[in-house]
C-alpha cells in the first residue's frame, strides 16, 4: 500500500541534525523520515527541490481577535498570516470582545474557529473568578490561563494576591501554565496622569509610564505567588534582563518558571522607535539598544525558552492618532517572525537547532502540546520547508492578516517559509494560501482533572 504523500530531495531537521532524505505522510503523522531509498511509494510526490524541513512553529501569543473585533483580525485571516509564516500551531490570548473568560466564551470561541482555521489552534482563558470556573474551563480545553496585571481583564481582581494565590493553586492541581503579562498597572496610570497632565504626548512620555521597574515590579509580586502556590508561570514578551534575572534567580530556587521574547524586543531599540512613530508603539516597548544585546546574550543562554510574536493586530486608524495615549499597542508579527530569525541563522547570530528550539520544541514542552514541535516519526506531520538561501523583502501591504503594517516592513531577508504542511496537508506554497479551511485542529489542554 502507498502512503499519501511522500516529501523528497530534501533535507531533514530531526534529532538535532540536518541529513538528506524525506519524509512519508501517511493520515497526517509522519511515518517516516528516511534517506530516499528508504521510503515508501506515495500516491502524492512533492520535489523539495533541497530545501530544510523543519518542524512547523508553534506561537504561543497570537491575538486572533475575531467575534467584536474582526475588524482588526479573524480566524481565517490570522491563521492565513500564521501559515504564511510558517506557523503551523498557535495559541489564541483571550482579550477578546466579549472576554474569553469562562467555559462559555471558550466554547463559543472554538465553535467560531471551528471551520475557519488553517493553523492548529489552542485557547488561553482570562482567569474567572470563581474555582468552580476555573476547573470548568480547564475541563473544556484551555490550553493555559492568562492573567492581565496592566489592566483589568477578566473576572479575578488583579490587585488581590489571596485571590490570585488561590486560583493560581487550583490551576497548579489542574498542571497546566498560567501565562502572565507583567506590567504593574498602578505604575504606569500614576506616570500616564502626570505626563498627560504636563500636556505630554509623544512616545518618550509613553517611554516613561512603560519603564522596565514597571515589568520588574510585576515579575517581583508574581514569582512570590508562584514560589507559595508552585504553579507554572510563563511571562510572556520579556522586554528586560533584569525581569530575565529574576526569573533565572525563582528557576534555580526551584519555582517552575519559563519566559518568551518576541521578534520586536529582539529587533527593534527604543531608538528606532521614535523614528518608526506609532505603528511599532506596543506593550511593553522596545527597549534601549543595550538592554536589547542583553535580551540577545539570553536568548542564546536558554534563559529565554520561547520565540513568540505576540501578534496584535489593530486597524490602521487606531494605530494613528496625535496623542501617544490614544494609539493602540500592539503589532502584527505572524508573517515576519521567522523570516527576521532564519537571517539571524544566516548571518550567524543563532543557531538553526537553537531557532528550531526556540520556536517549536520549547513551546510544545512547556504547554504539553503532545506530538508537535519535532520532526519525529508518529508526530502529527506539520512540517515548515524553508529556503535558506532565497533573499526577500519584507512587503506589509502583502500580508495575509488585516493589519499591513510593520515596523519591518521593507526590511531585506535571507531565509523564508517556502510551503507549509499542517497534519499532513500542503496548505501554503511559495507565499499562497493554497488550501481552505480544514485540516488544522483546535487543540485541547490536558488538564488533569479530579
Ligand atoms: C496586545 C493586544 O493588542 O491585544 N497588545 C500589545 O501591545 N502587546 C495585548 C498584550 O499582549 O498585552
Ligand atoms: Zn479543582
Ligand atoms: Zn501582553
Ligand atoms: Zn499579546
Amino acid at each position: 500500500m502507498p502512503v499519501e504523500t511522500v516529501l523528497y530531495n530534501a533535507r531533514v531537521f530531526a534529532n538535532g541534525r540536518i541529513t538528506r532524505g524525506g519524509i512519508a505522510i501517511e493520515d497526517g503523522k509522519i511515518f517516516r523520515i528516511a534517506k530516499e531509498i528508504n521510503l515508501p511509494i506515495a500516491v502524492n510526490k512533492v520535489d523539495l527541490k533541497g530545501c530544510l524541513a523543519i518542524p512547523g512553529l508553534v506561537d504561543v501569543h497570537v491575538h486572533l481577535r475575531g467575534q467584536m473585533q474582526a475588524y482588526k483580525e479573524d480566524f481565517f485571516t490570522g491563521t492565513s498570516a500564521a501559515v504564511a509564516g510558517g506557523i503551523t500551531t498557535l495559541l489564541d490570548m483571550p482579550n477578546n470582545e466579549p472576554v474569553t473568560m469562562d467555559s462559555g466564551s471558550l466554547k463559543e470561541r472554538m465553535r467560531d474557529a471551528r471551520s475557519n482555521i488553517l493553523a492548529n489552534v489552542g485557547f488561553y482563558s482570562a482567569l474567572p473568578e470563581s474555582l468552580d470556573e476555573i476547573h470548568r474551563v480547564a475541563q473544556c480545553g484551555a490550553i493555559g490561563f492568562k492573567l492581565y496585571l496592566n489592566s483589568q481583564i477578566g473576572g479575578i481582581g488583579i490587585d488581590d494576591d489571596d485571590k490570585l494565590l488561590e486560583a493560581f493553586k487550583e490551576i497548579r492541581e489542574l498542571g497546566i501554565p498560567i501565562a502572565v503579562h507583567a506590567e504593574d498597572k498602578e505604575m504606569i496610570e500614576k506616570v500616564s496622569k502626570i505626563q498627560q497632565s504636563l500636556g505630554f504626548v509623544d512616545i518618550n512620555a509613553y517611554l516613561k509610564a512603560h519603564t522596565t521597574n514597571v515589568e520588574t515590579k510585576a515579575v517581583r509580586r508574581i514569582l512570590k505567588i508562584a514560589h507559595r502556590s508552585k504553579a507554572h508561570i510563563h511571562f510572556c514578551h520579556v522586554s528586560s534582563d533584569k525581569t530575565i534575572f529574576l526569573i533565572q534567580k525563582a528557576r534555580k530556587e526551584g519555582a517552575a518558571v519559563s519566559c518568551e521574547g518576541t521578534p520586536h524586543h529582539l529587533l527593534l531599540s527604543s531608538e528606532c522607535l521614535k523614528n518608526l512613530g506609532h505603528i511599532s508603539l506596543t506593550d511593553p516597548p522596545v527597549r534601549t539598544g543595550k538592554v536589547m544585546r542583553k535580551l540577545w546574550e539570553a536568548l542564546r543562554n536558554a534563559q529565554i525558552d520561547i520565540i513568540a510574536s505576540d501578534h496584535a493586530p489593530h486597524s490602521i486608524g487606531e494605530k494613528k492618532g496625535d496623542a501617544v495615549w490614544n494609539v493602540k499597542p500592539g503589532i502584527p508579527g505572524l508573517e515576519t517572525l521567522l523570516p527576521l530569525f532564519l537571517t539571524k541563522v544566516n548571518e550567524g547570530q543563532i543557531t538553526l537547532e537553537n531557532l528550531v528550539r526556540l520556536t517549536a520544541q520549547k513551546p510544545c514542552e512547556i504547554f504539553s502540546l503532545q506530538g508537535r514541535g519535532s520532526l519525529k516519526e508518529g508526530y502529527n506531520a506539520d512540517i515548515t520547508i524553508i529556503d535558506l538561501h532565497r533573499q526577500s523583502r519584507i512587503d506589509a501591504s502583502r500580508f495575509y492578516s488585516k493589519a499591513k503594517y510593520s515596523p519591518f516592513d521593507k526590511w531585506s531577508v535571507k531565509g523564508i517559509p517556502v510551503k507549509t504542511f499542517v497534519n499532513g496537508v500542503l496548505v501554503m506554497d511559495e507565499g499562497k494560501i493554497v488550501e481552505n479551511a480544514g485540516a488544522a485542529r483546535i487543540l485541547r489542554g490536558k488538564a488533569l482533572l479530579m
